[in-house]
Formats: C-alpha cells, sequence, structure tokens
C-alpha cells in the first residue's frame, strides 16, 4: 500500500503502462522508445565501426535502466558526474561506473569508498587533477577496508581547451599518475580529456578547432608520461557534438556523449559533421493548453518542467507554434506566422527541450512510448533514479 503522495503518484504512473499516449497527465517528460531505439544503435554501431570503447554520460538520462540498456547494446558501462549519481545507478544494477570528474569531499569519498567495499563485482572509476584528491582517495577506500589490487580506476584529468577541471596539459600530469600508481588498490587507467565548450559550437569549423587544441593537449600529455616511462591505458571524454573528431584523431579510445539518446533543441542547432551518424529527438514535454484567448495559447509546462539555460524549448506538434516564458508553470504560444491556427483549450502540446540533462532532473519518472506520440502506448516508465543526486 502506497503511504506518501510520492507512492501515488509513481504508482498512477505505473498504472498507465498499456495505455494510449492521450492517458498521461501533463505536464510530463515521455521518450518516443522508437527514436531513442534508433539513436541508441546508431551511437553503439559508430563505436563499433571505429573500435572505440563506448561510455555514455548517465548524467544526461540519471535513469538505471537506461544506462543496463546501453550496456546490453554495446556500451562498456557508464560515466556520471557525482557520487551520487554512481550510488544510485550502482544500486539499480549498472556495475561499470565511471565517474568523470572531480570528488575530493571526505564525506563523499567514504560513501563511494563504502560502495566499492559493498560491491565487490562492480568495476569502479574516478578522474583526478590534485595530488590531495589522490591522497583523500586513497585514505577513503584504507577506512573503508578496500585492498584489492586496482579496485578503483583512475584518470587524470587534464583541461583540454574549456578551463574548467583538469591539469595543464604535458609535466603536470606525470606527478599525478605517479601518485596514483604509488598507491595499489588504485589503478592508473589513463587520460580524461573532455572538451566541453566545443560541444555546442554551431559551426563544424568551430567544432573541429576546438577538438585539434584538445588533441593537441593530449598529445603533449602523453609525450610527457611516455618521457617519464609511463603508458597511458585509455584517453576517455568526447560528447554528442565532437565524438566523431575525437574518433578521427585517433588518439581517443573511448568516447562519453550523454545527449545522442534523446537528443534535445540545442544540440539539434548544431551543423552536422560529414559523416556523423544523425539522431533523432527522443524526448518531449507532453503538455495541455489551460488557458486560451483571441491571440494565445497558454500551456502548463513553464520552466519547472523544462529547463532553459540552453533556450526555450521547440514546439514539434502542432507546427508553426513559437513558445515564449511564461514562467514557472506555465509557456505562452503564439503563431509563428500569420494563417497558423491555434491550438483549442485541452489541446495537447509536444514540446522539444533545450537542453535535455537538467530537463530530466526536474521529472520523477519519464514514460516511455511505443508506437509514436500521436497514436502510441506506454511501454514503460522509466524512473530517474538520479534525480536531485547532487553531491
Ligand atoms: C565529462 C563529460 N563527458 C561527456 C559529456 C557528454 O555529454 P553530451 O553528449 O550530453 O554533451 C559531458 C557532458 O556534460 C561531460 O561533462
Amino acid at each position: 500500500m502506497p503511504e506518501t503522495a510520492h507512492a501515488l503518484r509513481l504508482e498512477r504512473a505505473q498504472a498507465l503502462v498499456g495505455q494510449g499516449v492521450a492517458a498521461i497527465d501533463t505536464p510530463a517528460l515521455v521518450i518516443d522508445l522508437d527514436a531513442m531505439d534508433r539513436n541508441l544503435q546508431r551511437m553503439a554501431a559508430f563505436a563499433a565501426a571505429r573500435g572505440l570503447r563506448l561510455r555514455p554520460h548517465a548524467k544526461m538520462h540519471k535513469c538505471a535502466e537506461l544506462g543496463r540498456l546501453q550496456m546490453a547494446h554495446g556500451a562498456v558501462g557508464v560515466c556520471v558526474q557525482k557520487t551520487d549519481e554512481a550510488l544510485a545507478l550502482a544500486a539499480g544494477g549498472v556495475d561499470d561506473i565511471y565517474i568523470s570528474n572531480q570528488v575530493v569531499d571526505a564525506s563523499k569519498l567514504q560513501r563511494l569508498a563504502q560502495a566499492v567495499a559493498s560491491r565487490p563485482g562492480m568495476r569502479w572509476a574516478l578522474a583526478v587533477d590534485s595530488i590531495e584528491g589522490i591522497v583523500r582517495l586513497g585514505k577513503a577506500l584504507a577506512a573503508a577496508g578496500v585492498t584489492a589490487s586496482g579496485a578503483v580506476g583512475v584518470f587524470v584529468e587534464i583541461d583540454a581547451g574549456q578551463n574548467r577541471c583538469g591539469v595543464p596539459p604535458g609535466e603536470a600530469a606525470v606527478a599525478l599518475a605517479i601518485q596514483v600508481m604509488s598507491l595499489p588498490v588504485l589503478r592508473f587507467a589513463g587520460l580524461q580529456a573532455y572538451h566541453g565548450r566545443a560541444q555546442h559550437l554551431r559551426s563544424t569549423e568551430e567544432r573541429a578547432a576546438a577538438i585539434d587544441h584538445a588533441a593537441q593537449a593530449v598529445r603533449i600529455t602523453q609525450e610527457a608520461l611516455t618521457r617519464a616511462g609511463i603508458e597511458v591505458p585509455l584517453v576517455t571524454g568526447a560528447g554528442s557534438g565532437s565524438f566523431l573528431l575525437e574518433a578521427d584523431s585517433g588518439l581517443w579510445g573511448e568516447i562519453q556523449p550523454g545527449s545522442y539518446l534523446f537528443m534535445d533543441a540545442d544540440y539539434a542547432a548544431n551543423l552536422p559533421l560529414a559523416g556523423a551518424p544523425v539522431f533523432e529527438h527522443a524526448l518531449h514535454v507532453k503538455t495541455q493548453v489551460m488557458s486560451r484567448s483571441s491571440d494565445r495559447a497558454v500551456v502548463d509546462a513553464g520552466h519547472k518542467s523544462h529547463a532553459i539555460d540552453s533556450g526555450l524549448p521547440r514546439v514539434a506538434h502542432p507546427a508553426g507554434l513559437e513558445f515564449s516564458n511564461g514562467g514557472d508553470e506555465h509557456g505562452i504560444l503564439k503563431p509563428a506566422r500569420a494563417g497558423v491556427p491555434l491550438p483549442e483549450l485541452g489541446d495537447t502540446v509536444w514540446l522539444i527541450p533545450g537542453h535535455c540533462d537538467p530537463t530530466v532532473n526536474l521529472h520523477e519518472v519519464m514514460f516511455g512510448v511505443r508506437g509514436g506520440l500521436a497514436a502510441g502506448r506506454v511501454e514503460r516508465v522509466l524512473h530517474v533514479d538520479a534525480r536531485g543526486a547532487l553531491g
């Protein structure tokens, strides 16, 4: 028996399995499973054809079931950005997790170390960019009683051009690799080289130049490590906007795209790289017209149902409508040009979110629909397991 409003909401969501799309209450996140499956297969086929390891970024969907699905389609594991994302996905049965980010806080490292200790069959890895971070990781693992040799893989993160985390390319990485290798419980796994800002550069030339810069950073660092007698087992990085370029460089052995699975409006505005697989919009917000006047229709989705950091959502259906921000709970629709009819009160309107990652984080569940958004049925309810797992 569900006891809380939260449990009741989840029970009501689950009861929609098998029902038509019309039964999904709004606003709701809806995945077109046919489109998502094609995205899943296209990326898996690309990685396989290029001989690359595919480690999709699960920060995007935060869903253990989708992580497992990606692994069933050839992914070696998943990336996450946060300790608590890792723990949520591990609890949901994802058994190969790389935190592609810095973790230095003692309580987070303690949680991570305890998870490593209590799930011996799992594979774990973490990025580092400081000696102190490595020392703290080692101490946390020792305190949790983790002694197995190479229990946690460690990637040294270099700044590939974003000026975010990561040591400068070159010699700085050598000291970190040596520190990692000094602790038998850690395994030096290679380099983390991700250029986040490159992903949404619209022109192909700009993106190519940014990834050339990242490749140079990798080369300089590999050379410094080689001079020190250290072999680099793997270079990992790349996102949905640039993975073809990292693949073409021949330097990266693993790619970490996340958004390709759902494909948001912001990514769709990138000019495509020649030869890159094409991804379809699989993630939509289902909304309903709740107020209608002669010049506008107002839907029940504002920026509590979709993130607006990368732009407002696009209206996927009906065609010819422009979305403007009506606040936390409202979206305002107007005809994009003369002659386009406005939807009526109670009509369904489908939105494509500007940015999928923070949009997903606003929702408890995603409804997986098979057979198209117009006439399909709810096949499954996917839980956003790591929703709010920000620690
Ligand atoms: C470290 C890292 N790798 C890969 C990605 C790829 O993400 P996406 O393909 O969604 O842009 C991200 C996204 O922010 C990231 O932070």
